[in-house]
């Protein structure tokens, strides 16, 4: 986005939260009337802004929330469902390799998949990783939910919710869960908003964490333990080692690479220690 168009969305924003209280009210609870879609975005751009100068991490963590769980993040699931062919398939299924890999010496019961969005990729585990019982795929977004509960009707090993990760992990994790992630999606969580996520799943005997999400390119991980606020979306960059390594969780696999613009990071870390270590 140019700087003038920027500048002329960040007015647009702050002229609609001021005029248009029904819009915001939209938002702030969650509705997806698909109107007013482009205001709507204008008005989440213009306090993810704000909240970003004024250093207010919670703010921009609920604005992202609010930016998928209203009709603002429907168009994602239509413009990019490529991303499974090119690149779930593609160079990031080395995660599922090494999932795989684990469950020859370890059991997992059931995978919690966190920002779920269509269900492919939980579908494709489900039929690869057989040894698991349950796979629940997990969104904010109510209408991708709705919209997978009639496409997956047949497969009764998938099981849907629509809630907001933060209050339904940590109360149906357990033992021997896999907690994943793919394609962007603990990006939206703040670094505090991350420790509460993983505080009540890191401490479940035989759990597991396993992730794909993009990194500020300029996060310095070896010397910065810290999370960033980057990119378009004003989402942000964790140091999940780091992160992690403080739950007690021990890394078994991790791996970066560069696609187009974006700096990945998969990474998969356990309760239980590694053998050789
Ligand atoms: C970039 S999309 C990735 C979707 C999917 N994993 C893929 O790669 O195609 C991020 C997804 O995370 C979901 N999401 C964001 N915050 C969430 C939260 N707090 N709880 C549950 N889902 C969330 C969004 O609704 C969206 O479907």
């Amino acid at each position: 986005m140019s700087l003038l168009k920027k500048q002329a969305k960040l007015l647009a924003g702050r002229l609609g939260e001021t005029l248009f209280p029904r819009v915001v009210e939209e938002i702030e609870t969650g509705q997806h009337s698909g109107r007013d879609l482009r205001l709507k975005r204008a008005i989440l751009y213009a306090r993810s802004q704000r909240a970003k100068k004024q250093g207010d991490d919670q703010t921009s963590q609920n604005t992202l929330h609010q930016f998928w769980k209203t009709d603002t993040g429907n168009d994602f699931y239509m413009l990019y469902g490529h991303r499974f062919q090119d690149w779930f398939l593609g160079p990031h299924l080395k995660l599922v390799d090494q999932i795989e890999d684990y469950m020859q010496d370890n059991s997992i019961d059931q995978m919690i998949e966190v920002g779920c969005g269509d269900g492919r990729v939980l579908e494709y585990c489900a039929k690869r990783l057989t040894g698991i019982k349950r796979f629940t795929g997990l969104d904010i977004n109510p209408m991708i939910i709705d919209a997978n509960k009639t496409r997956y009707a047949d497969n009764h090993a998938l099981n849907f919710v629509s809630e907001n990760a933060q209050d339904w992990v940590p109360e149906n994790t357990g033992p021997g869960t896999l907690l994943f992630t793919y394609g962007g999606v603990l990006e939206y969580f703040s670094q505090r908003g991350l420790n509460r996520l993983f505080q009540r799943h890191t401490q479940q005997h035989g759990s597991v964490i396993a992730l794909v999400e993009p990194l500020d390119p300029e996060h310095d991980l070896q010397n910065d333990p810290d999370s960033h606020i980057f990119g378009q979306e004003n989402s942000f960059s964790h140091n999940y080692k780091r992160i992690l390594e403080k739950f007690d969780y021990h890394v078994r696999f991790e791996e970066e690479h560069q696609m187009g613009p974006i700096r990945w990071i998969m990474m998969m870390a356990t309760n239980s220690k590694p053998r050789n270590t």
